[in-house]
């Protein structure tokens, strides 16, 4: 009998702005308590990411970053997709200035993804398939999340902003996480709940309806999933929720058990606290560092349960649940393979987000005020820190120019 082939998540590596607002600061300058933001929203740090540090050059740090720590090589990639809300042109794909500044070979596919905290995942799904079709012919796929999430300042919205990249090297027998192809229930419905128009870089959202979305979409993911007998096919022993904040993903549990249950009522708060501790908490701890990424938002939560279980996760079955204002909303799952937490703890993938300094309030308040101008700034007005990271430098002629 042929061996079963497996595809998923080989690596995973992370970009983070170098500043960082502490959300105890931050309630303290709009007036309201700490605990707001850190309990009540579940967030303790928001990084903020300055004029250099764009989706471009956040992508291309985390996409080099997986290369220099995984062992493989940008050489064994033939399809490279980046999902991101974070657009900085209509047209050309940031995944195109990734290509270039990672050294990917001219013979690899690339192109951007959109559909709010989802194109990532869509990049994911699309990349299992072709894994899965031999398209791949033997190579691996890239698929990098990037954004900065931001609303108004001193909006509602305001705590619950972050900026990142998650790059994910997908690949046949991978090192990380064995995920089911082909078994994902999927969500989709028109709605108004955030969006970013054309006219501003600001999220607009209905910040409420957003949460019911959220949960509207979460049962129509799950009960497809559920419906295609994915759920018998072994228990889930973690579940890795879209993170805009902690609490969301609470609240989502929450929602998960009772249709486990069949019926709101029979979630009793102390039996969720038990089961969110044990199932989600450890995917939360990165998040709570970061804040909201949109896109990356979900494989920042993989990465931090990988990273805080390394010890006992191996073998685990974790069901993993994006979703993307708009809406649309996908439910998959996957298996930890063994000596994954291992790998992981070689990986490093805390590094970026202990390298950070701490922002004050004026100073976040500072670069928000400038990065109406940023897209238009000319190359020379700029000065990044010079520690070979890639920068943004600003335009030439309109045409974006990167620091390698
Ligand atoms: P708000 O209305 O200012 O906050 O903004 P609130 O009054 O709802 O309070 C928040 C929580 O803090 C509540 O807990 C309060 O009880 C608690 P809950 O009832 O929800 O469990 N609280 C306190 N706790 C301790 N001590 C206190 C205290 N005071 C209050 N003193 C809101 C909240 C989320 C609406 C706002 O931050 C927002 O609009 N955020 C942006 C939208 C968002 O993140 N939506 C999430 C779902 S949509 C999504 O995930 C997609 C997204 O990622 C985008 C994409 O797909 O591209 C956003």
């Amino acid at each position: 009998m042929p061996s079963q082939r497996s595809f998923g998540v080989d690596a995973i590596s992370l970009s983070v702005p170098r500043g960082y607002v502490e959300l105890a600061d931050l309630a303290t300058a709009r007036g309201v308590p700490a605990a707001k933001y850190v309990e009540g929203l579940g967030v303790t740090r928001m990084a903020v990411a300055a004029a250099y540090e764009d989706p471009v050059a956040l992508a291309a740090n985390a996409a080099r970053r997986l290369f220099a720590t995984s062992g493989r090589a940008p050489s064994e990639i033939g399809l490279c997709i980046v999902g991101s809300e974070t657009a900085v042109d209509h047209s050309k794909p940031i995944a195109a200035w990734v290509h270039r500044l990672v050294g990917l070979p001219a013979t690899c596919r690339s192109y951007e993804t959109k559909h709010a905290c989802f194109g990532a995942t869509a990049g994911v799904l699309t990349a299992l398939d072709w894994l899965a079709s031999g398209a791949a012919r033997g190579r691996s796929a890239l698929v990098v999340a990037t954004d900065i999430a931001r609303y108004g300042v001193a909006s509602p919205g305001e705590p619950t902003q972050g900026a990142g990249a998650v790059a994910i090297l997908l690949s046949e027998n991978p090192r990380l996480v064995d995920l089911e192809v082909g078994a994902s229930g999927s969500f989709t419905r028109d709605v108004d709940d955030f969006w970013r128009p054309l006219h501003s870089k600001d999220a607009i959202v209905d910040g409420h309806y957003s949460v019911t979305c959220y949960l509207d979409a979460l049962t129509g993911a799950y009960t497809a999933w559920r419906a295609l007998g994915a759920g018998e096919q072994g228990a889930l022993d973690r579940c890795c929720y879209h993170v805009p904040y902690g609490k969301m993903a609470r609240k989502a549990h929450r929602h998960r058990l009772a249709l486990d249950a069949d019926h709101e009522a029979v979630v009793d708060e102390s039996a969720l606290d038990v089961s969110f501790r044990r199932e989600v908490a450890s995917s939360l701890v990165l998040p709570a560092l970061v804040g909201n990424i949109y896109t990356g938002s979900l494989w920042l939560a993989l990465a931090s349960l990988l990273h805080v279980e390394s010890e006992i996760i191996d073998g685990a079955r974790v069901g993993l649940f994006s979703y993307g204002s708009g809406c649309t909303a996908e439910f998959f799952a996957g298996r930890v393979v063994p000596g994954a937490g291992a790998f992981a703890r070689l990986l490093g993938l805390t590094a970026p987000i202990e390298a950070r300094a701490p922002l004050t309030v004026a100073q976040y308040e500072t670069i928000r005020r400038a990065d109406g101008a940023v897209d238009r700034s000319e190359v020379g007005t700029m000065i990044p820190p010079d520690d070979g990271r890639v920068a943004f430098l600003g335009v030439d002629n309109d045409r974006r120019v990167y620091r390698a």
